[in-house]
């Protein structure tokens, strides 16, 4: 493999906390996320990953600290503002719709690039029907990249799991994001799915330079294919560094062998 080129911070998370009642779901997390990164997101069930995710990608609004990305600081931002400046996202519990086929699920990620007003496009007129013929190739292109031209027309739910999850990460690329979050994308699959998704993982990081952050539980992947990992433990930060480092960290390895508390 050729030596990989981090760049500058793309993302920056600020003294981040987000309380539902009484819960503390995150306090105070502050961590950055450089341009071409994988960067993961480790810690025990209920350690605050998802909401961190939904904070970046304004689902959920933080009581408290700030987000920048590219180096602008937003507050308040709705998922659409953050999918339109490029960052996009998979889900721990699929976002599929399961009654449609595998192509137009994928379209749906096109839905925030699509320009043309809603009559033009049911009419199939004029600019409408060039916009949707250099849509569809989009996402034809997005389906080869997955290697899933053999289901094109299937509707989603009844594909494998593993597969639907890979349909979901065509739905994330099909905004072309700079920015992937992605929830679990290998929660669930058998060795071999695994092993598949780890590969389109490291080939959109490193063929579209797509930056990834990545939630993922099982360590193995974890340390093969992050440059840095960020480690939360009820809502708190305890360790930041690169895989070896945070192997290494005392806290993170009670943290995980359940002596910490
Ligand atoms: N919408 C919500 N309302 C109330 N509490 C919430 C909400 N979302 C998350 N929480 C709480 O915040 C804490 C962190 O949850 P979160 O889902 O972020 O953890 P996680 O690290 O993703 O866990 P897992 O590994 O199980 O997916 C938990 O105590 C959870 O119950
Ligand atoms: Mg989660």
């Amino acid at each position: 493999m050729s030596e990989k080129k981090i760049g500058d911070v793309i993302l920056d998370v600020k003294n981040i906390s987000l309380r539902f009642g009484g819960v503390k779901a995150l306090t105070d997390i502050s961590f950055n996320v450089k341009e071409h990164e994988i960067r993961a997101i480790i810690g025990p069930n209920g350690a605050g990953k998802s909401s961190m995710l939904n904070c970046i990608n304004g689902v959920y609004q933080p009581q408290e600290g700030s987000i920048s990305f590219r180096g602008q600081t937003f507050k308040h931002m709705n998922s659409r503002q953050v999918a339109e400046m490029g960052i996009a996202r998979t889900f721990q519990n699929l976002a599929l719709f399961k009654g449609m086929s595998v192509i137009d699920n994928i379209m749906t990620g096109r839905n925030l690039r699509i320009k043309s007003n809603l009559l033009l496009q049911a009419l199939r007129i004029g600019p409408a029907e060039r916009e949707e013929v250099a849509h569809r190739e989009k996402v034809e292109h997005i389906i080869d990249f997955l290697e899933i031209q053999a289901h094109r027309k299937t509707p989603v739910g009844q594909l494998p799991y593993g597969l639907q999850k890979r349909v979901d990460l065509g739905r994330a690329l099909a905004m072309e994001p700079q920015v992937l979050l992605l929830d679990e994308p290998m929660a669930g699959m058998n060795v071999e799915e695994k092993q598949d998704m780890c590969r389109f993982i490291l080939d959109i990081n490193d063929e579209f330079g797509t930056t990834v952050v990545l939630i993922e539980h099982d360590m193995g992947v974890v340390m093969d294919i992050s440059d840095r990992v960020v480690v939360l433990d009820y809502g708190k930060k305890i360790g930041d560094g690169t895989p070896e480092e945070v192997r290494n960290n005392e806290e993170v390895i009670s943290a995980y062998l359940g002596t910490s508390h």
